[in-house]
């Protein structure tokens, strides 16, 4: 398969690169990965970053770096729902042990992985910033706080049903 932007989003990342002074391409990174994992499957293959390494005209291992460090980049296939709960203090605190248990024994899957037909893919992540309403989970792009297994219950079957995609959906 040939890796290429479609042309709206190719007309997107030239977009992005304006807005940074000749030479100072590279600061566009961020944003062409979100594009590129985001339009290629919902994760970043070498051949992808690759690819943004060639029109940032950067170094591959530039876009290696990046990518590896931040933890919303995923470097391996993920299931077409991508699901993030929060196990740091407050959501831990409030019970995310006991939603990843429901939601493991749920998809029949463990953490890290994605059920065999594609559709979810179960990760834990640290604070999204949604303290306050803990516990929570990440969901494609949707927050959902104040978790109950009753809502979890909800929001996976609805997302199972429309079966999107990824992260940005
Ligand atoms: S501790 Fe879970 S969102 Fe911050």
């Amino acid at each position: 398969m040939e890796i290429i932007f479609s042309n709206e989003t190719l007309a997107l990342v030239q977009k992005i690169i304006r807005r940074y002074p000749p030479g100072r391409q590279k600061s566009a990174l961020l944003p062409l990965l979100h594009l590129a994992q985001a339009e290629f499957d919902g994760w970043l293959s070498a051949p992808v970053m690759d690819y943004v390494a060639s029109l940032l005209d950067i170094q591959p291992i530039e876009v290696y770096e990046v990518a590896s460090f931040y933890s919303m980049f995923n470097l391996k296939p993920v299931g077409r729902c991508l699901i993030e709960v929060c196990h740091t203090s407050s959501c831990w605190l409030l019970g995310a042990e006991d939603i990843v248990r429901h939601l493991e024994q749920k998809l029949g899957i463990k953490k890290s992985q994605t059920t065999p037909d594609g559709k979810f893919t179960l990760m834990t992540v640290e604070c999204l910033g949604s303290c306050g309403t803990a516990p929570m989970m990440m969901i494609g792009a949707e927050f959902h706080e104040n978790l109950t297994i009753e809502k979890v219950d909800e929001v996976v079957e609805e997302w199972g049903e429309k079966g999107k995609r990824s992260r940005y959906c």
